[in-house]
């Protein structure tokens, strides 16, 4: 299967994945790192992993949907499986997320459904949870409220900042992501009419 990773920032996961899809035997390829941002540093990472990167920047577009349309243009090019968001700070239109349905992935920083937006961390502290985590799910028309494939989650400890359970909760996006994307590509996960099928059942 052919990957593309859209970024806007670090790109630590971008790191994970680049790493966990060279293990031998995985049967996927990233073949391109796309990014809204030029200076998204996670372009260097896969500069240096040699991997292909493109930029479609959204401050030059007058409005989403002609953002959106190139996005797309450019990434049919690249004839994609799976399309993997790790960090993508832009908000899909309707019109796109329905014509990637099935191979767009997202990782969101909350045990979901639960704080979804900005700001995951921040807002379990501020609501005492015992918990917190990240999800991967299928991106649908409903902003981070797509069907989730996997949770991870971490304890929320007595002197936590929102920096400090954030980076508790990338340790562990790190070994999640690379997993789910692995299955994905092996085939056992998909997205059915609206819940994820795992070896072709209901999760
Ligand atoms: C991750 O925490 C991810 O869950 C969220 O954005 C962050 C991206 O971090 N969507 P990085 O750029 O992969 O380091």
């Amino acid at each position: 299967p052919r990957i593309v990773v859209l970024i806007s920032g670090t790109g630590s996961n971008l790191q994970a994945l680049i790493e966990s899809t060279r293990a031998p035997g995985h049967p996927g390829r990233i073949v391109a790192v796309g990014s809204n941002r030029p200076d998204a540093a996670g372009l260097q990472r896969a500069e240096q992993a040699g991997i292909e990167t493109f930029v479609v920047d959204h401050t030059t577009y007058r409005d989403r949907a002609s953002f959106d349309a190139d996005l797309l243009r450019k990434l049919e090019a690249l004839n994609p499986d799976a399309i993997v968001l790790a960090g993508f700070m832009r908000i899909l239109t309707e019109d796109f997320v329905r014509h990637f349905r099935g191979r767009l992935i997202n990782i969101h920083p909350s045990l979901l459904p639960k704080y979804q937006g900005l700001n995951t961390h921040q807002r379990a502290l501020d609501a005492g949870d015992a918990t917190h985590g990240t999800s991967v799910h299928f991106v649908t028309e409903e902003l981070d409220g797509g069907p989730v494939i996997a949770r991870a989650e971490v304890p929320v400890l007595e002197n936590d900042t929102a920096d400090t359970l954030a980076a508790r909760v990338k340790a562990r996006e790190h070994v999640l992501y690379p997993i789910i994307l692995r299955w994905f590509c092996e085939g056992r996960i998909a997205l059915g009419n609206d819940e994820v099928l795992f070896d072709g059942s209901p999760l």
